[in-house]
């Protein structure tokens, strides 16, 4: 099934940009060949100073997690595969093409953080290492659609995630990450694109088994990209990171709830006609978003509550997240 997408996927391979039209790192970055870079840079260092550290954290973990590409090209070859490493097939040609989009957003987020001077980039480069390391384990090697739905999820999570820090960046009055997130959050959203038309395919050719495999993916609890990172120090290094994402507001259960709200819509879930066990199956992914939503709404009802100090060595070791004034949702 998965080849005979290929006429499908090479229909969609446009919504790769072609390299000559797209941005790269370089384009937002102080131009240190310019006869003025030293105040080019300074100026950059200025803008990045109003960030505070939940921020920093935030971006940090996000740009680990843009880092860690390899685990993602490997874990989506098992499905666009290319033995040879340079096929021309559609398959072979988006995973090539997506992985190259996708480098640049931890070379951009990369070079951010260490011209910025606001974080311990020796620190945050042992935790890249460690999760490439570590490695990617979604649980999705049993069946190749459960991969694309996967990455489809992935793709809009990300999206959303980066969209978000932008705003709180703009708020802050740093216009230069509040642009990077933009243009980071436009590669995802071609991206999420394609993943979502392709599962949209697979719907209408084999759609009981793709349903199976969304119910799967779904009942995993989408399992983040960066969890098996660490930094050496905190073991519950990804938790710590999570917490701060939801406090913030960055990307929180409500943002959960949306983006299987936004497949479901997408992939007409609702109206698709489904009999016996299948059908079960489909009120059940019907249902999930309202649930999501339920526990968001539980959560907000809770009483503040303390919590234990993280200290990140990403920022030197200060602490993030002393008290939860509520989730951020
Ligand atoms: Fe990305
Ligand atoms: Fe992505």
């Amino acid at each position: 099934m998965i080849e005979s997408l290929e006429g499908h996927v090479a229909e969609h391979l446009s919504l790769l940009t072609p390299v000559d039209q797209i941005w790269q790192p370089t384009d937002y970055l102080p131009d240190l060949t310019a006869e003025d870079w030293s105040e080019r840079l300074r100026d950059f260092r200025e803008s990045a100073r109003c960030l505070p550290d939940e921020l920093l954290v935030v971006l940090v973990g996000n740009m680990v997690t843009e880092e860690a590409l390899p685990n993602y090209a490997v874990s989506l070859e098992h499905i666009a595969k290319d033995p040879t490493g340079a096929g021309d097939d559609p398959w072979a040609t988006w995973l090539r093409g997506w992985t190259a989009e996708e480098n640049r957003h931890g070379d951009l987020l990369n070079a951010y953080l260490r011209l910025t001077g606001r974080v311990d980039m020796r620190a945050v480069e042992v935790t890249i290492h460690h999760l490439i390391r570590n490695g990617f384990a979604p649980g999705h090697e049993t069946h190749p659609y459960e991969g694309l739905i996967y990455a489809s999820f992935q793709e809009r999570a990300t999206r959303i995630t980066h969209g978000n820090l932008a705003k709180k960046a703009a708020d802050r009055g740093e216009e230069n990450l509040a642009k990077i997130c933009r243009k980071i959050a436009a590669d995802e959203t071609r991206h999420e694109l394609f993943y979502t038309r392709i599962v949209s395919e697979l719907f209408e050719r084999d759609p009981e088994t793709t349903l199976m495999c969304y119910r799967a993916v779904l009942k995993r609890v989408v399992i983040m990209p960066g969890s098996r990172m660490t930094d050496g120090r905190d073991p519950d290094l990804f938790e710590h990171y999570g917490d701060v994402v939801q406090r913030t507001g960055i990307y929180t259960s409500r943002d959960y709830a949306s983006v299987i709200r936004h497949l479901n819509n997408a992939w007409g879930l609702k109206d698709r006609s489904f009999g016996g066990k299948a059908a079960k199956v489909q009120d059940y992914l019907c249902n999930q978003p309202e649930r999501y939503d339920r526990l968001a709404e539980e959560r907000r009802g809770r009483p503040t509550e303390e919590l234990p100090s993280h200290a990140f060595s990403w920022i030197h070791g200060r602490s993030v997240g002393e008290v939860r004034r509520g989730p951020a949702l």
